[in-house]
């Protein structure tokens, strides 16, 4: 299959281009990423010189751009996203513009073009906290932050677009993934990475709030059984199975990093902060999918990663993070 892959040089598009020419011989990939902060050339840097694969500098939101770097695709898949909550707090503006009108942007060059597959990836947060069971496929949206309440609506469009133009739109909607290549603004890279720097974790309100973790590279095996099995205009769930509750990831971190608990920091909560998120993966377990990873050793190749390539996050965390990290939790 030729894809266009968008969002490419990020964390979880990374990690997808990577096992995708690894996994399919015959595959190539066009990878259109707009190279925000959070998008990375180094993140793909072992198999850019790859025949089968090629880099377009643009933004989902440029139609023409877009036109041009689906042309040829038998399908897409879409990763580019603002797609940190703490920052949706700070400047929603991005977030409508690519989340939602981007989205808008790939329907209409995959309705235009007729390609047969776009393949839009979302996330568990569209359902809103969770405070009991597992939420499936139809459960209501009910966003509570400008970060999902923007990828709410860019499902939602996508969902539209099947009804009436039937553009053969398939959704996943996964969990908290972790992993390598992470920026280290999310809560395992951050925590990893300052605790190796003997710097404090900053830990949201009472730390009880619940995640359910997913390792990335099981992300990557679900969304390409769903790009080549999946039904039109179907969603996926598509969860890790292990939750835990904020304070005892953050004790497993420091034992694996070897830090004191000292280095734990209570600080103001997340405004609107999600109690709880729990996703019931059935729908995509009858295609096939089973995450193979178990979270201990993931998270332990994890932050073995992390201790291993100083290089790639050391420059991250000064200059835009910097600034960031300082607005967002005052002066270290
Ligand atoms: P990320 O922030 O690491 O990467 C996003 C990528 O998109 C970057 O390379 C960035 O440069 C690119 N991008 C942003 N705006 C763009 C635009 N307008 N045009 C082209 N490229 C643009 O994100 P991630 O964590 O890899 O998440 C990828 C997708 O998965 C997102 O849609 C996110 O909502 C979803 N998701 C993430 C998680 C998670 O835990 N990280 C969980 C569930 C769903
Ligand atoms: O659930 C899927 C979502 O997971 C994705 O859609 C998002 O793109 C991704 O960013 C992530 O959102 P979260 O808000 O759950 O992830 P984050 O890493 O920001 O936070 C995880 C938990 O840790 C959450 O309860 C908030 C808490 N936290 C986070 C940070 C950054 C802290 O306590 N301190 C922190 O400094």
């Amino acid at each position: 299959m030729k894809l266009l892959v968008t969002g490419g040089c990020g964390f979880i598009g990374s990690n997808f281009i990577r096992h995708l020419l690894a996994a399919h011989p015959d595959d190539s990939v066009v990878n259109l990423d707009k190279l925000t902060y959070a998008g990375n050339p180094a993140n793909l840097a072992d198999v850019a010189g790859d025949p089968r694969y090629r880099f377009v500098h643009g933004d989902i939101c440029d139609a023409s751009l877009v036109r041009d770097a689906a042309k040829d695709a038998d399908a897409v898949i879409n990763f580019a996203a603002e797609s940190h909550v703490d920052r949706s707090l700070m400047e929603p503006d991005a977030f409508l513009k690519t989340d939602v009108f981007g989205v808008f942007t790939l329907l209409e060059a995959v309705r235009e073009l007729k390609i047969p597959r776009l393949l839009h990836v979302s996330t568990d947060e569209v359902y809103g906290s969770v405070e009991r069971g597992s939420s499936r496929e139809s459960d209501p949206l009910r966003p509570s932050n400008p970060y999902s309440a923007s990828k709410a609506g860019g499902d939602l469009l996508a969902l539209a677009y099947w009804q009436t133009h039937r553009v053969p739109v398939v959704i996943t909607r996964s969990s908290n993934n972790f992993g390598p290549y992470q920026y280290p603004e999310k809560m395992i890279p951050l925590f990893v990475t300052n605790a190796l720097e003997d710097q404090p974790l900053p830990l949201y309100g009472d730390g009880k709030n619940v995640r359910d973790w997913l390792y990335v590279l099981d992300n990557c095996t679900a969304i390409d059984l769903v790009l080549r099995k999946g039904g039109d205009g179907e969603v996926y769930n598509v969860g890790g199975g292990h939750e835990v509750e904020n304070v005892v990831l953050t004790r497993q971190i420091l034992r694996l990093t070897g830090r004191p608990e000292t280095l734990i920091r209570p600080v103001k909560d997340r405004p609107g902060h999600d109690r709880r998120y729990s996703l019931d993966s059935k729908k995509v377990q009858q295609l096939g999918w089973k995450p193979r990873h178990p979270f201990g050793a993931a998270l332990e190749a994890t932050v073995a990663w992390y201790r291993g390539h100083e290089a790639w996050w050391r420059p991250l965390k000064s200059g835009e993070f910097r600034a960031y990290y300082e607005k967002q939790y005052g002066r270290r």
